[in-house]
């Protein structure tokens, strides 16, 4: 992509986000998502085992490990390579690996999954939340097979018509859940995150 189109793509320009994450040495804007989510509901084990969906290029992860001083277990899939990873991590699709291999990579269940899952957006409202959602509810699955009773799970949504009846489904399973738009979300994006603590098991 050129400058002068990266400039006109609200998505693409850069911002007091884009600024700080280069400054702290993270490789995306996206790690003050998961900073403020943190800040606000201590989703993150002290060590532990955490499982990062969609994790390129890698910033959630780099903060996940950060934050857990070298204790924590992590685990990163995506279809797009990562360059660096610190951890284990797994060039694939969400959709092509299976529980129990995830759980052999994390050495057990998770105390955490995180799903930043995203697809290739196409600009039509529709097709893009129908995509998304498909993305989330792998990811929930995949969080129903290997969180431990106790653990949290946090998942990006669009915000559109389909989504409340798959966010009543994921409360069912955990104590509480919470609907979270970062700041560090753009501001024309319908992007939300819901987050989930204390899996019922
Ligand atoms: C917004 S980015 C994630 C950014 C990441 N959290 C970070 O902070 O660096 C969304 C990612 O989801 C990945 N993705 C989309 N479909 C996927 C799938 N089926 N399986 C695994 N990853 C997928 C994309 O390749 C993309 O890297």
């Amino acid at each position: 992509m050129s400058k002068r189109s990266r400039l006109s793509n609200p998505y693409k320009r850069p911002d007091r986000f884009t600024v700080k994450a280069k400054d702290e040495g993270f490789s995306a804007r996206s790690v003050f998502k998961l900073e403020e989510i943190e800040r606000r509901f201590r989703v993150l084990p002290r060590g532990g085992r955490v499982l990062d969906l969609g994790c390129a290029p890698g910033s959630w992860s780099e903060f996940v490990a950060r934050k857990g001083g070298g204790n924590t277990r992590l685990v990163g899939i995506d279809i797009q390579k990562v360059d660096s990873f610190p951890g284990t991590f797994l060039q694939r699709s969400i959709s092509d690996i299976g529980p129990a291999e995830l759980q052999a990579l994390l050495g057990g269940p998770a105390d955490l999954v995180l799903s930043d899952m995203a697809p290739f957006t196409t600009g039509n409202r529709l097709t893009d939340h129908v995509r998304q959602l498909a993305l989330a509810r792998l990811a929930f699955d995949c969080a129903l097979q290997i969180l431990k009773p106790g653990g949290n799970f946090v998942v990006k949504l669009f915000d559109g018509e389909e989504v409340q009846d798959f966010v009543l489904g994921v409360n069912r399973s955990f104590a509480k859940a919470r609907r979270v738009r970062p700041q560090a979300t753009r501001e024309n994006s319908v992007e939300f995150f819901l987050v989930c603590l204390d899996f019922k098991g």
